[in-house]
């Protein structure tokens, strides 16, 4: 399966997915935002008044929601799209991705996501490199100065951003970490087009179809 996946890892505003929807959109394959899944798990559980911290109330909710991604966010039917990028999800986020049991639970989904696509699917996380497909037929990791990175994600700002990195890269359950075999790609002042261009070129000169 994993010879039809893309997969991207990379820390918060290093370009994931911008570059995963050019590249999809090249490639005509469909697109997965594995961030997004984990925020609508934990807005789900916020909005139920869950404490965050309950890791197996939390697990429930990551292993029995409905959730799309695309065309838009929704967990149990409700669009959350929007609703996911606030402050409050931002910094609660972090607790329920570090929870293993969510994490099996999305990665999970995540597979059964990709194998349903009829042509191939771009992932993007901080585990696909690593955990969910190691087998994948390009493995990238994306970097960018945490100055660049702060300034794409707008509004959240350095230290949540930085704050958000340590967590991610330093948990104990799948933390986020460069793959021996992927490639690193630095998007610093770099276009998505160029970058995701740089993909789209390795994979055909790479990979046989
Ligand atoms: O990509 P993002 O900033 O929307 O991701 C939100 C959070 O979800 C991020 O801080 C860490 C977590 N995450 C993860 O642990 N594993 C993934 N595959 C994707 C995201």
């Amino acid at each position: 399966m994993s010879d039809r996946v893309i997969a991207i890892d990379g820390p918060a505003g290093s370009g994931k997915s911008s570059v995963a929807r050019a590249v999809a959109r090249d490639l005509g394959w469909s697109f997965l935002d594995t961030g997004a899944m984990y925020r609508a798990v934990t807005l789900e559980a916020v909005a139920r008044g869950i404490d965050i911290n309950d890791a197996d109330a939390v697990a429930a909710i990551a292993e029995s929601a409905r959730l799309t991604t695309l065309p838009r966010v929704t967990v149990n039917g409700r669009d959350v799209e929007d609703e996911i990028r606030s402050d409050e999800i931002n910094v609660a986020v972090s607790v329920v991705a570090a929870n293993p049991r969510v994490r099996a639970a999305m990665v999970s989904r995540q597979r059964d996501l990709a194998a349903a696509q009829p042509l191939g699917t771009v992932v993007e996380g901080r585990d696909i490199t690593t955990v969910v497909f190691p087998d994948a037929s390009v493995k990238i990791f994306l970097t960018a100065s945490l100055e660049e990175r702060a300034r794409r994600r707008g509004e959240e700002g350095e230290d949540s951003v930085a704050r958000r990195d340590e967590a991610d890269s330093t948990r104990a359950a799948s933390p986020l970490r460069q793959a021996d075999d992927a490639i690193v790609l630095d998007t610093t002042g770099r276009d998505v087009e160029d970058v995701a261009q740089e993909i789209v070129q390795w994979l055909k000169n790479n990979v046989s179809n």
